[in-house]
């Protein structure tokens, strides 16, 4: 009788392993009749639903990564809060999230504030090879159960957790974008293009191949029906070297040189402003913007300049997904109503001392949830 059961085990482990292992469908090349808006778009510079520049919104994506903590949450506050589209909308930027040293309730206050909140991981573990190694159910730890994580001790709404960027931006072939697709999200921001700059690539679906250039391989081959690519269009230096993250760029301008980071930024800007207006991304760390008073300076008198423009709006990552499904003339769309995040507010609890599992080091985390025993981690998302 036992060794029927343990036979019977066996066997569904088995099953269960095979249907991991399965083929995806390699992606084909991308069919322009049969991949349509809303839920198909061929990677392509081409301005959705074949608009004119100057009749298409020119989108800009403010993002951080990493910790959000005591450290940043100022330089958050005092350039970002309050910013208004000349529409009246309150602007957008969005934060790729790593779990360790994040406070949950500066989380609640971001998203009470109409930001988004993204995926970075829960580890962020070194080295950068790890990532691209990552298969299916590591990742599945990482993002998906993330998700979970950020929903509870955020108190988010699980469903406007919609996008994630990899640590490092470095891509794990289909199995971040299986994993995106599975746990019921919409969008990746880690894929930088430096070939697809002038004009600048739009967003796009893996229903078909996609015909972008793959910095940091393994890139996406397989088919994976609605999944969005928002590709980083990289920034070009006072060199022409291409940067995807502005703290990384080879050659910037002086970093006390406030007046050339301006001119800086707003070159960058033009390159899409006066092309195809694909989404303009300014991708950086709050370190940077903290440490150099000149790049901050900079930094807000560009969105002081662009929230002053009639046809450019600072908004959330998902919002640009949003747009691309349904492209409308920028006269239509600045008359839509504005987007806003559901409230949802914190009660907020210091949780801590507590133990890890990964390090002997003990963590305080703040929580708008009930604290967990041990301090969460891969694996244990919820600290149980
Ligand atoms: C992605 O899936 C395709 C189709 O199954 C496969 O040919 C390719 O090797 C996969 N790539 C990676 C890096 O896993
Ligand atoms: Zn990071």
């Amino acid at each position: 009788m036992k060794l029927t059961w343990l036979l019977f085990s066996l066997l569904l482990v088995a099953i269960a392993a095979a249907q991991n292992e399965e083929e995806l469908p390699l992606a084909e090349l991308c069919d322009v009749e049969s991949c349509q808006l809303p839920n198909c778009r061929c990677s392509s510079t081409g301005i959705p639903g074949g608009l004119r520049p100057r009749d298409t919104p020119q989108f800009v994506l403010v993002t951080f990564d990493d910790a959000i903590n005591i450290l940043n949450i100022e330089t958050y506050r005092s350039t970002l809060y309050g910013r208004s589209n000349s529409n009246g909308c309150p602007a957008g930027a969005t934060f790729y999230v790593s779990h360790q040293y994040t406070n949950y309730q500066l989380v609640n206050e971001l998203y009470s504030n109409g930001f988004e909140i993204g995926l970075h991981s829960i580890t962020h573990r070194t080295p950068q090879s790890f990532w691209a190694e990552a298969d299916y159910e590591t990742l599945k730890g990482e993002f998906a159960d993330q998700r979970q994580m950020m929903s509870h001790f955020g108190k988010i709404p699980l469903e406007r957790i919609q996008g994630m960027r990899m640590p490092f931006l470095q891509l794990a072939g289909n199995a971040s974008f299986q994993v995106l697709k599975s746990s019921g999200m919409t969008f990746d921001a880690s894929w930088p293009t430096i070939t697809f700059t002038e004009p600048g690539l739009w967003p796009y679906t893996l229903d078909y191949a996609s015909n972008q250039d793959c910095q940091l391989p393994p890139c996406p081959s397989a088919s994976l029906e609605g999944v969005w690519v928002l590709p980083m269009v990289a920034w070009k230096d006072l060199n022409n070297n291409p940067c995807a993250m502005v703290d990384a760029c080879f050659a910037p301008p002086a970093l006390d040189d406030e007046d050339g980071w301006f001119q800086f930024i707003s070159t960058n800007f033009e390159r899409h402003y006066f092309n195809n207006r694909a989404p303009f991304g300014f991708y950086i760390h709050e370190w940077f913007v903290r440490t150099y008073p000149a790049v901050n300076n900079a930094f807000i008198k560009f969105l002081d300049t662009i929230n002053n423009m009639p046809d450019v709006f600072m908004v959330n990552s998902a919002d640009v997904i949003n747009w691309v499904k349904n492209p409308v003339p920028v006269d239509q769309y600045k008359n839509q109503a504005c987007p806003q995040n559901p409230p949802s507010p914190c009660l907020p609890t210091n949780c801590g001392p507590l133990s890890a599992t990964h390090t002997q080091e003990q963590f305080w985390m703040a929580s708008c949830n009930t604290c967990p025993n041990v301090y969460p981690w891969f694996g244990n998302p919820l600290g149980a």
